[in-house]
This record gives structure tokens, C-alpha cells and sequence, in this order.
């Protein structure tokens, strides 16, 4: 297929507008948080800030990078840059997999959103108890048929998007829905700071508390920094993909990471203060968003219509990521196997939903895959998926991606196509200090991480 054919964004600002619109997710609003409050806040902000700028940061300029000089899909990059078939490819392979794999849960937390959304409206979260409000999470959590019913919603709608394309699809839902966001949430943190619990908040989120650190909450700020930022499965290497020469990858990436951690931090900002000012604990776990806010709600004027906001912008957030993850399956078709985007956009979510369908179950009492059935460790089904999915496949996917960009592209190619287009990228310690961190602590930073978390260390007497 011609290049032209594949699509290509309509202005600059649309790829930043698209790849944040990836990377802003419930990764930022629903899982940040909660994994903040059940690490004991400070010390895993700073572990996860390191790991976005050294660890991350490096990686999406990589990914963004050999999408622009492939032009195609995560699974043709690695033949196309090699000049023929390579056993490279199969970085690419992990990558569609994992987009599978995490669409098919993501897109049971997003059903969430949207039944809150309906909820809000029709007036079920005002006037309730904080008791009522936890026990109404609970049975949403439960509840097969809400599940699988928003479940099925939320993929029509992912689906309706993609099969749009690049231009009509992906970006102009960016476009909309991204700075529609960011507006909602700065209200909301305007709201926030007025709350008693902000200073407290404040202090949970960037005061240094070591205490309830540990080598598994490492590897959970290693593994979300990917998660977060979608890297290590080639989201941004395919919306890099629809990049032209004329743009500048380093910029757009900068500035990508940047949107993605102030929201991550807004987020922790509105959620904290009001969590503290009801009198509750951060350690909320999957429920924080979904119990807190609508109790902070139900105390406002206007409650109702704040609470309608929020659970829209939840669930615009979580759109915009849902339909980067399908698009890197789809792309995989419509590049590799010539098939038009609607076959393509038919056959990949039809497959997601019905691998969806065990998450949609997970926290009621199906005999195969309810929430007293462990599939790795203590974990339900759902819950696997997510860490292996955010622990295991991302991080490994990122491995190869840096490998391959820092050691495996010719030396010449890579400089040019680094420099092309961007005034940061020409300064040759920009590119040498991305290189060196690509070649060196990036792959040393992931494996030592994942050998701890297999106790490898602990058994050499090292790490926990
Ligand atoms: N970055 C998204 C979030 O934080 O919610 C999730 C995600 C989207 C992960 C796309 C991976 C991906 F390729």
C-alpha cells in the first residue's frame, strides 16, 4: 500500500493532540492514583517521575522514531528497517498482543466510567451515604450484566472511531475531546485546592515517605511508566507512523511525556484532597475514583452536574487511549495483510470484546472466572491480565524497541532520521545522551527490575 494510503496527520499539532490522547488514559485518573495510595504515596511518585524521564522519555522518541522511518505498522518496521525478514519482528508481534490483551480489560474499566456517567445523570450518586456509594461500586464491580453490557458499548464506540481513520477518526476525536479534558480537570483542581485535605494531599503526593516502598511497588512504577506513557507495544511507533519528515519527533515527544505526567499529577491533586478532606484513606485500591469522587459530589452545590463532568472526562480519557491500543492491531491488517480498515477494525475488536468478556466477569462469582478463581498468584482474571500485560509485556516490548533503535539502525540512519525535521534533535548531545541512555541504563534498569521481581536478586543475597 502507497504511503499516502495508510493516512498521515492534517497539521503538527494533531500528533501531540493524539499521541497525549493515547498516553492521557484511566492510566492517569484511575490507576496512578490507587497505585500511589496502596504504595504509600511520595517515594513511588519519585520512582515513577525518574523512570518517565530515563527510562520512558528515551523509549517514545525511539518508538515515535521508527514509526516515521518505517511507515508502517509495529510488525513491518523491524522487516522493513532490516531490509528483509528479521527475528526482530517479533518485538512487533508482543507489541499487537499486548494491545489485545490490555484493550480487552481496559475497555471493562472504561463500561465503568460510562455507567457512572449514566448514574450521574439520572441522579443515582446524589444524596447517598459514603456507605451506599462504596456498596453501589461493589455491585457495579460484581454485576455481570452492567459489565458486559458497557463493556459492549465502549467497543462499538472505540470501533466507530477507528474505522473513521487517521485524519476523521483518531484526530478529530483527539481534537475534541483532549483540551475538553484539560480544561475539566483544571476546574476540578481549582475546586480542589479549596478543600482542607489539599496541604496533606500535597505532602502524600511529593513529601518523601519511604516507608511503604518496596521492589514489587519498583517494578509497578517501572511497569506503569510504560502503561501510562503506551510504550513497549508500538502505539506511538504506528501514530509515529503517520508522521512526516517535516515534524519534529523530539518536540512532539517532549511534549507528549509532559501532558501525560501533569495530568497524572493533577490527577493525585484533585483525587488526594478530597479523599482526606471526607475523612478517607488513599489506599482505596481499583475503587478510589469511583467511590471518592462521587462522595465529594454528593457535598457540592452543583454536585450533579460536576459529577456528570467528571465521569465524561473519565470516560473521553479513556476513549482516546482505547482507540491508539486498537489501531496498532488494526494497522497490523491494513499493512501487512492489505485488508480494508473496516475488515480490519471488524475482525480486531470483535476478538478484543470476546477476550474481554473473562474481565467483564471477573468480580462477580462465575465459576471459570469469577473473583474467587486465582490466575496468577492471588490475582483474578482481570487483574492478570493487567500485570501481566503492564509488567511483563510492555517492559519487554520496550527492551526490544531500544534495543533494536539504539544498537541494531545503522549509525548514519539513525543520527539523520533523529536530526530530520527538529531543532532539539540537531544538538548533538541531545542525540548522544539519547543514545547512551537507550544503549546502557534503559535495558540495564528493566532487566535488573524484572529480576527482582522473579527473586533472582533476593536469591544473590541482593535487592528484597
Ligand atoms: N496510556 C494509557 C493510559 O494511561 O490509560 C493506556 C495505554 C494506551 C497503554 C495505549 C498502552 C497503549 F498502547
Amino acid at each position: 500500500m502507497s504511503d499516502e494510503g495508510r493516512g498521515q496527520w492534517g497539521s503538527r499539532i494533531s500528533f501531540v493532540l493524539a499521541a497525549a490522547g493515547s498516553a492521557v488514559g484511566l492510566g492517569n485518573l484511575w490507576k496512578f492514583p490507587y497505585i500511589t495510595g496502596m504504595n504509600g504515596g511520595g517515594a513511588f511518585v519519585l520512582i515513577y517521575l525518574v523512570c518517565i524521564l530515563l527510562v520512558g522519555l528515551p523509549i517514545m522518541i525511539g518508538e515515535v522514531l521508527l514509526g516515521r522511518m518505517s511507515r508502517s505498522s509495529v510488525v513491518g518496521t523491524f522487516s522493513k528497517l532490516s531490509d528483509g525478514p528479521t527475528p526482530w519482528s517479533g518485538i512487533g508481534w508482543i507489541g499487537v498482543a499486548a494491545g489485545v490483551v490490555i484493550l480487552s480489560y481496559y475497555s471493562v474499566v472504561a463500561g465503568w466510567s460510562l455507567h457512572y456517567v449514566w448514574l450521574a445523570i439520572s441522579g443515582g450518586l446524589a444524596e447517598q451515604t459514603p456507605e451506599a456509594l462504596g456498596q453501589l461500586f461493589g455491585e457495579t464491580y460484581a454485576d455481570p450484566a452492567i459489565n458486559l453490557r458497557y463493556h459492549t458499548l465502549f467497543m462499538i464506540f472505540t470501533a466507530l472511531i477507528v474505522v473513521g481513520g487517521i485524519q476523521k477518526g483518531v484526530e478529530r476525536a483527539a481534537r475534541v475531546m483532549m483540551p475538553l479534558l484539560l480544561v475539566m480537570l483544571a476546574a476540578m483542581l481549582a475546586y480542589a485546592t479549596t478543600l482542607d485535605g489539599f496541604g496533606r494531599a500535597f505532602d502524600f503526593v511529593f513529601g518523601f515517605h519511604t516507608d511503604a516502598l518496596t521492589g514489587a511497588g519498583v517494578l509497578e512504577a517501572l511497569g506503569h511508566s510504560f502503561f501510562t506513557l503506551s510504550l513497549g507495544m508500538g502505539a506511538m511507533l504506528t501514530y509515529g507512523s503517520y508522521l512526516s519528515r517535516q515534524d519534529d519527533v523530539v518536540a512532539a515527544s517532549l511534549a507528549t511525556t509532559f501532558l501525560d505526567t501533569l495530568v497524572a499529577l493533577m490527577a493525585c491533586l484533585v483525587l488526594f484532597p478530597i479523599t482526606f478532606s471526607a475523612g478517607m484513606e488513599p489506599a482505596g485500591g481499583p475503587g478510589l475514583v469511583f467511590v471518592n469522587m462521587p462522595i465529594a459530589f454528593s457535598g457540592l452545590p452543583g454536585g450533579q452536574v460536576w459529577a456528570v463532568l467528571f465521569f465524561l472526562l473519565l470516560f473521553f480519557a479513556a476513549l482516546t487511549s482505547a482507540i491508539s491500543l486498537l489501531e496498532v492491531a488494526a494497522a497490523y491488517f491494513i499493512d501487512e495483510r492489505g485488508w480494508s480498515r473496516k475488515k480490519a477494525v471488524a475482525v480486531t475488536a470483535t476478538t478484543i470484546f470476546a477476550l474481554g468478556i473473562p474481565s467483564a466477569l471477573s468480580g462477580g462469582d462465575s465459576p471459570i472466572f469469577g473473583a474467587e478463581i486465582h490466575w496468577i498468584g492471588e490475582r483474578n482474571w482481570f487483574d492478570s491480565f493487567d500485570y501481566l500485560a503492564s509488567n511483563w509485556m510492555l517492559p519487554l516490548g520496550g527492551l526490544g524497541i531500544a534495543a533494536f533503535a539504539a544498537w541494531r539502525l545503522g549509525d548514519r540512519a539513525r543520527h539523520v532520521a533523529f536530526a530530520e525535521g527538529s531543532r532539539l534533535g540537531a544538538i548533538p548531545a541531545i542525540y548522544l545522551a539519547w543514545l547512551q541512555l537507550l544503549r546502557y541504563l534503559v535495558p540495564v534498569a528493566i532487566v535488573l527490575v524484572m529480576l527482582n521481581a522473579i527473586g533472582v536478586l533476593k536469591k544473590l543475597g541482593l535487592g528484597e
